[in-house]
């Protein structure tokens, strides 16, 4: 016979207390860590989703001060591939640059360019030795693509500059000579970096943005324990992503625990482990060795899991009770699932979590991937669970599913077998992620300075939240009015 606990609490069913605050909403400062080894300077990160974060989404929220972490419904290269995207889109300086020989054409230039969102690539010999530049203006004027490069670009000898130039002295070289990249050579003339002037502009841009020591965008990239799962984590690494999350509907279980102490040991970026929903499911994950605990079963709102297995808790009280083991132990908390509004993002981090995770709310931005839909006049993006029917059968990519381990059915195989744990469907369209970043984050400000707290660890430690009724929540939302305007941080839902 079962026991029973106490009941379980979420987002709706508490409010933080107002506290004695002297501060303005704009001192509160939202920097956290990811996990133990990253830190944010805001505290969100876009849910590895196929409707939600790939390389342009991932690029957004770390120029925005949070992170993404790539979905892992798509092949090992595939996924590699998403990460070096982002790994080269913006840096201080590109170590490894998209680079062409002088007999590729200028359409595999052009390719080039629109794979990478870039204006040019140096061209190199089979040595690698630098031997042009091929950019914009080279191509403006061209209109036979077939053209070799080397009859094209700007050949040697270009301005450069050695390996290790400082960032000022690249800036005044770039300035001096009104060029937009340099190349950096070795004493032998091999090339070995690039620095471009956009990425000292997109620096003064997003001065939060969330870069690795070599000033390149961080992203984090998701597994399962299923298949080639450490083979997958090893071609992620190599591409150089900064986290590795596995990620399953599950992870108070052995296959995570053993995954993350693999993972923990043969490689030096850090393993998030997830997801659990109790302090046990926590703590083992944390006797693994993990840098993060994701913590959500559930919640999303595109989970059947609840009612389909029966199991879950409610988010407020997972976050708090995973908590309990994380806090002590030092290891950051990821709540994963649930969130609707802004105060959301509040609660989440006052029960315990330093970063949550965001489906629903980011899945309408211009930067997730997928196409808008036209409905009534309104515009929408699809938005699907990854237990789902859809990304099971995954038909964007030729019926091959990677997600179905999440839930514990990578054997199946065929689709009416398969025991479902989400739903298919649409969010309406947000525009940029900076513009929902902002509104979510301004949300989060306001939330810290109601409860007199400056910074996250504050939240952990000070902030009080209340249990209410239904007639609170009522309360809670707009009444007695019948809504015409809609706030660009607040709909019915
Ligand atoms: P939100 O509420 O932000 O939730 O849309 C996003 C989170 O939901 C989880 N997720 C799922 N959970 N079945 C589930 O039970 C699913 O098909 C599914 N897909 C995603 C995931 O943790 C995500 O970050």
């Amino acid at each position: 016979m079962a026991t029973f606990t106490e009941p379980g609490l979420t987002f709706d069913d508490v409010l933080l207390v107002p506290a004695y605050s002297d501060l303005q909403p704009g001192d509160a400062d939202t920097t956290t860590r990811l996990s133990r080894g990253i830190s944010l300077r805001i505290p969100l990160v876009s849910a590895a989703m196929d409707t939600v974060t790939e390389a342009r989404m991932a690029v957004a929220m770390a120029r925005q001060g949070g992170v993404g972490i790539l979905h892992r419904n798509l092949s090992i290269e595939d996924q590699a591939n998403q990460a070096d995207l982002v790994k080269r889109s913006e840096a201080g300086m590109v170590s490894n640059p998209v680079t062409c020989f002088p007999d590729a054409t200028l359409a595999d230039v052009e390719r080039l360019c629109a794979t990478y969102r870039i204006s040019g690539v140096p061209v190199i010999d089979a040595q690698g030795v630098l031997v042009g530049i091929v950019t914009n203006r080279d191509m403006r004027y061209e209109t036979d693509d077939s053209r070799p490069v080397r009859e094209v670009m700007t050949p040697m000898p270009l301005i450069t500059a050695p390996v290790g130039v400082s960032r000022d002295d690249a800036f005044q070289l770039l300035k001096q000579n009104k060029i937009e990249k340099l190349p950096l050579v070795d004493g032998q003339g091999r090339l070995r970096g690039l620095i471009t002037v956009k990425d000292f502009t997109k620096s003064e841009q997003y001065p939060l943005a969330t870069k690795d020591a070599d000033g390149r965008l961080v992203v984090g990239a998701a597994i399962g324990v299923a298949g080639d799962a450490e083979g997958r984590a090893r071609a992620l690494v190599e591409a150089g992503v900064d986290v590795i999350i596995v990620d399953t509907a599950h992870g108070h279980s052995r296959g995570v625990a053993d995954m993350v102490a693999k993972l923990k040991a043969n490689s030096h970026v850090d393993v998030v482990g997830g997801n659990v929903a109790t302090r046990a499911g926590a703590q083992l994950l944390i006797d693994a060795g993990v840098d993060g605990v994701k913590v959500g079963v559930g919640p999303g709102s595109i989970c059947t899991t609840r009612v389909v297995a029966g199991v879950g808790a409610p988010q407020v009280t997972a976050i708090h009770e995973a908590g309990l083991a994380c806090g002590p132990a030092g290891v950051p908390l990821i709540g994963d699932g649930g969130l609707q509004y802004s105060g959301d993002i509040v609660k989440a981090i006052a029960a315990g979590a330093d970063t949550v995770m965001l489906g629903s709310l980011l899945a309408g931005c211009e930067e997730s991937p997928g196409e808008l839909i036209f409905i009534n006049g309104k515009q929408y993006k699809s938005y699907r669970g990854m237990g789902s029917l859809g990304a099971v059968r995954n038909r964007e990519r030729g019926g091959t599913s990677f997600s179905k381990d999440r839930y514990g059915q990578d054997s199946v195989t065929s689709e009416d077998k398969y025991i479902p744990e989400g739903v298919e469907g649409q969010v309406p369209f947000r525009g940029p992620l900076a513009n929902v970043a902002y509104q979510l984050i301004g949300g989060l400000h306001q939330g810290m300075w109601y409860a007199g707290c400056r910074t996250i660890a504050d939240m952990h430690e000070r902030s009080e939240l209340m249990p209410i009724t239904a007639a609170g929540l009522k309360e809670s939302h707009p009444h007695d009015i019948q809504m015409t305007v809609e706030a660009p941080n607040y709909s019915r839902r």
